[in-house]
């Protein structure tokens, strides 16, 4: 098949800028979901240096595929990679991934190992760490008081605050934090170079791995330092075991048996990768719509009670996770078009939460939409886990920050980061009064 010619863009280019870093660094990517929700939904997609696979863009499409689990399944493809880079994959663990992840697993396995932590997300348990973590937004915010009126608020507070809450769910200590920024950062999402300078920084002298300049040896050296230092982790909860995560996990079974060393640390590796980018950046992103739009800012400041609408609408605008992928097992028809065994779907949840048929007026930030399905957590057996801890994360910074920001100005153009998978500001400095 040929990819359909696409107005405004090379007649051959349309699949290539759905996988190019670039666009994603410059929202130009919005251009080619527009076109593709009005024309072509269910797109075939043939990008240079990528398997194919089916680019869905719809709302309706997104959700009903997520939750078709039985027919759309994860363990053979996960997220877009290039075809290079999946070899490598396959010639160094004679796999597809690195690790075995929930997100890498389909039920009945994937749920048994999920059932382990499940609980520990819900509401009711996470109640009892609201106070704490009131108290860690409190200290960023402190924190971004004391920098003397500017600061970059990715660089300098939103990346730390939710690496913060990991730690302290997981009862890990504080001095970790810059070396687990350099191994999560590294090994899954190092599209950016500027993101990978940035955490060899933060890490220097702390004894990690040395640069190669060789992407994938170094990202291997990361992988073989997260192994030892969680496989530490690991034995120490199940000989010590602890009120935190990383108990909960270390003692989990599956089937009446301890759970084996690599989902062990796969699980580990899920927690704080995909807890910690996703929500510095919804709380970065969040915080540029307010400064883009002043009167919501201001509707903010005047009626505290909006936070959790307006949460709610940082997550759809900042989509953090731009798609995940699907493998579908038997011939399906999703939108008139026929899904083959085998065919991978990418499900392109920005586009999803820009789709004009669920959300009025996509391209505006609102706090007062009468409803909001945002589809940023995903749907299905396999929605974000911690969607509850996300968004009691985010609430508390802005409930901590709103009442003391006096004002608050951008002082350079913000950057987002250059990658199509987990993505968002990656930079954004500016000058404020803070209480
Ligand atoms: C705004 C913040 C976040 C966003 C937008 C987000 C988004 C997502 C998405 C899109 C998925 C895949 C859903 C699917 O395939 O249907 C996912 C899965 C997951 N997320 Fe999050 N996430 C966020 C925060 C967190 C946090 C704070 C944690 C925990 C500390 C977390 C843990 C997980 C886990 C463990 C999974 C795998 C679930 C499974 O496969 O069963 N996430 N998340």
């Amino acid at each position: 098949m040929t990819a359909m010619p696409f107005p405004g863009f090379n007649s051959d280019s349309i699949d290539n800028i759905l996988v190019n870093p670039a666009a994603y660094a410059d929202e130009s990517v919005h251009a080619a979901y527009t076109q593709l929700r009005a024309e072509d939904p269910v797109h075939w997609t043939e990008p240079t240096g990528f398997r194919p696979f089916w680019s869905i863009t719809r709302h309706a499409d997104i959700v009903a595929i997520s939750k078709a689990n039985d027919r759309f399944i994860n363990r053979e493809r996960t997220y877009i990679s290039p075809i290079e880079a999946e070899e490598w994959v396959k010639a160094t663990t004679g796999d597809s991934h690195l690790f075995r992840t929930l997100v890498d697993l389909d039920d009945p396995l994937h749920m048994k190992l999920r059932r382990i932590t499940h609980t520990w997300f819900l509401p009711q348990n996470l109640k009892a760490l609201e106070p704490r973590i009131a108290g860690i937004a409190k200290a960023h915010v402190d924190h971004m008081a004391s920098l003397g009126g500017a600061c970059d608020f990715v660089n300098e507070v939103a990346l730390w605050y939710p690496l913060r809450v990991i730690m302290m769910i997981l009862g890990l200590p504080a001095e970790d934090e810059p070396r687990m920024l350099q191994m999560t950062q590294e090994i899954f999402g190092p599209q950016d170079p500027d993101v990978v300078a940035r955490s060899r920084i933060i890490s220097q002298g702390l004894g990690g791995p040395e640069a190669t300049g060789n992407p994938q040896v170094d990202i291997f050296a990361l992988v073989q330092q997260f192994f030892a230092y969680f496989g530490e982790v690991l034995a120490d909860r199940r000989a010590n075991p602890r009120d935190d995560l990383a108990t909960v996990i270390a003692q989990g079974t599956v089937d009446g048996e301890p759970i084996g060393l690599l989902e062990a640390i796969s699980y580990y590796a899920i927690t704080v990768t995909a807890g910690h980018d996703t929500t510095s950046s919804s709380a970065s992103g969040g915080l540029l719509a307010l400064m883009q739009h002043p009167d919501v800012l201001a509707q903010l400041k005047a009626d505290p009670a909006l936070i959790p609408a307006a949460v709610e609408e940082m997550i759809r605008w900042v989509t953090p996770v731009k798609h995940f992928m699907r493998t579908c097992t038997e011939d399906t028809e999703i939108g008139g078009k026929l899904i083959k065994a085998g065919d991978g779907v990418a499900l392109f949840y920005w586009s999803g939460n820009r789709d004009e048929a669920v959300f009025d007026d996509p391209f505006r930030f609102r706090i007062d939409r009468p409803s909001n399905p945002q589809t940023a957590f995903g749907n299905g057996v396999h929605q974000c886990l911690g969607l509850h801890l996300a968004r009691m994360e985010i609430r508390a910074l802005f409930a901590e920050l709103l009442p003391r920001l006096e004002s608050i100005e951008l002082t350079g153009a913000p950057q987002l980061s250059v990658a199509n998978f987990v993505s968002g500001l990656k930079s954004m400095p500016v000058r404020y009064t803070l209480k």
